[in-house]
């Protein structure tokens, strides 16, 4: 049973059963939500810009437990003392709660310090069969289509605030070419410059069947 909650910003929760992992923890949003009472085996970061790669190092540390991202960006994790495990894009990795490949995202990626922090990417999750794709901050590109092809993702959780990432026009537009039956919203709101109109993009990606899931962090329960 998979069970998905939307943390703030990128940052999400996925348990399935007694394990969970967290993309792009910027756990810092919502007081609600307390890490340390999570069962969280693994972080997964799309890319290395802080409001992605939030609280990551500090929960990896605490639980002892491993960071898989991006070479560059995982190695910079080991730097800061975390467990680490670098990849790239496009091969089915496997972990305790299920698989995840790493794809294209097209956006840049710099290390809290400056160095470059590898390619930036979207993640999908294949646990017991529900795929799951976080798009990470890309912008709209054709490689959308392709992961439909490859992987055919069921839910997709997509920026929606535009000047970093898609706004919702375009954000709409992912969600007919990844074919997917829900989107959910992410990376709006939380600074001046993303805010975005929830209920035009539920409107807009409702003419192709696509269900509009808004995930409101304040719901979050332990
Ligand atoms: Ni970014
Ligand atoms: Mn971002």
């Amino acid at each position: 049973m998979v069970d998905l909650r939307y943390i703030g910003h990128s940052a999400f929760e996925i348990k399935n059963g007694d394990k969970a992992v967290l993309i792009d923890p910027l756990v810092s949003v919502n007081d609600k939500f307390d890490w340390k009472e999570e069962p969280i085996t693994d972080i997964l970061l799309t890319h290395a810009h802080g409001d992605h790669l939030g609280e990551a190092l500090e929960i990896a540390k605490e639980k002892d437990i491993e960071i898989t991202a991006v070479a560059e960006l995982a190695g910079y994790c080991k730097e800061q003392g975390a467990k680490s495990k670098p990849i790239g894009l496009g091969a089915w990795i496997n972990f305790s709660w299920g698989r995840a490949v790493f794809v294209p995202a097209f956006h840049s990626s710099s290390l809290p310090d400056g160095r470059y922090g590898g390619v930036a990417a979207g993640i999908i999750l294949d646990i017991d069969g529900v795929r799951i794709y976080h798009a990470g901050d890309t912008c709209l590109t054709g490689e959308m289509k392709t992961i439909k092809e490859l992987y055919a993702p069921q839910i997709a959780l997509l920026p929606i605030g535009g000047n970093y990432t898609m706004d919702v026009e375009h954000a709409a537009m992912a969600a007919k070419w990844l074919g997917v039956r829900t989107a959910i919203p992410m990376h709006y709101g939380t600074f001046p410059e993303i805010q975005a109109d929830l209920e035009r993009f539920a409107r807009l990606i409702a003419f192709n069947n696509t269900a509009c899931q808004i995930l409101n962090p304040e719901d979050i329960k332990q």
